[in-house]
């Protein structure tokens, strides 16, 4: 076991002793390879340098109080790299061959797993690009697929406390019939000035509105956005948010509850009126909102005035990680254990 110190992981990279590599080229994917390298050469007309055709995905391993790794729904992963690569026209990568360069990866730095009760995991990192050249705007012919892995803590320092966020008016992440619904780099890097704005300010991050009218809520920076009210867990549709695979999993989790579900267009209007709200990731896990404010229009929306997060939100998050690290049954079949 490396002696890193678990507890004071920040988000972070972490070098960790490997990574795996596949190779796109003459129409197949050759065989994984192993590597102990942090860097890629590539052709400088590479098309993922030039027209952003690069996709990635964000999945975790937790170590559990019997020592066995568990990876939390990578068939998941898969699927929504597999719809990235069909929106912007990468190969796609079949769903054995992500599962194998995961596996591998993982557990060839099976050291870096932190240890149960940390609050620490290990993050898993797929990237899918278009390496092959080309100087007109079309496909590359030859894609890199690799998957490399870092120990981290909590995606927001605050770990499981509440934070405040800033609504985002003057910027988009995505367009309303754009790659807002893919794990593309382009979504992030139309992301950094709103966030970069929102830290100056003092806020975790942007709550992103629609792009096309600005009524409804679509999502929190990275992370997906609920509330929950009269004993309903709510989430935003839109066509320009990523689908979280933590949102599937709290959807489910709040039918275990007994509560309902609502997922659709949640307006401006409505956040008065919830009882709780947090943002929710892979990363963030579940992130509870303390305030969200709207400086355009002068507005302050407060939750758990009293600094706490709610307790719908603590009970869904304590479940969670249950599963996750292997002390609740599995019972919607969301872990493999390695
Ligand atoms: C923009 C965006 N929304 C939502 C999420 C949460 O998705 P998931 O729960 O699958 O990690 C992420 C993180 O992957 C994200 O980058």
């Amino acid at each position: 076991m490396e002696t890193l110190d678990w507890k004071n992981l920040p988000f972070g990279y972490v070098k960790t002793d490997y990574n795996i590599r596949c190779y796109y080229r003459n129409g197949a994917w050759g065989r994984l390879e192993i590597s102990s390298s942090e860097y890629i050469t590539m052709h400088m007309a590479a098309t993922c340098l030039h027209y952003g055709q690069e996709a990635f995905e964000g999945l975790k391993a937790f170590r559990g109080k019997d020592g066995r790794i568990r990876i939390f729904r990578w068939r998941d992963n898969a699927k929504r790299m597999h719809d990235t690569a069909t929106g912007i026209k990468l190969a796609h990568v079949p769903e054995e061959l992500f599962g194998e360069a995961v596996f591998s990866a993982v557990k060839m730095n099976e050291h870096f797993v932190p240890p149960y009760g940390t609050g620490a995991s290990l993050y898993i990192r797929p990237l899918l690009i278009g390496s092959g050249a080309e100087i007109g705007v079309k496909p590359a012919k030859e894609y890199l697929f690799m998957v490399f892995v870092s120990p981290v803590g909590p995606y927001f320092k605050e770990g499981f406390r509440p934070v405040d966020i800033m609504i985002s008016r003057n910027f988009d992440r995505a367009a309303p019939l754009g790659t807002g619904p893919y794990k593309v780099g382009g979504n992030y890097a139309a992301s950094l000035s709103s966030l970069e704005m929102a830290h100056k300010h003092g806020f975790s991050t942007t709550l992103y509105l629609d792009p096309k009218e600005k009524k409804y809520v679509d999502e929190a920076g990275p992370a997906n956005f609920f509330g929950i009210k009269n004993n309903c867990y709510i989430t935003p549709s839109s066509k320009s948010i990523l689908p979280s695979i933590t949102n599937m999993s709290l959807q489910q989790l709040s039918r275990d509850m007994g509560m309902s579900v609502e997922q659709r267009p949640v307006p401006v209007e409505e956040l008065p009126s919830f009882e709780e709200v947090g943002a929710c990731g892979t990363a963030a896990v579940i992130t509870p909102i303390r305030k969200i404010v709207d400086p355009e229009y002068n507005i302050i929306y407060d939750y758990c005035k009293d600094g706490n997060p709610g307790p719908v939100s603590a009970s869904l998050y304590q479940r969670l990680i249950a599963i996750q690290c292997g002390d609740a049954p599995d019972v919607h079949n969301w872990v493999d254990i390695i």
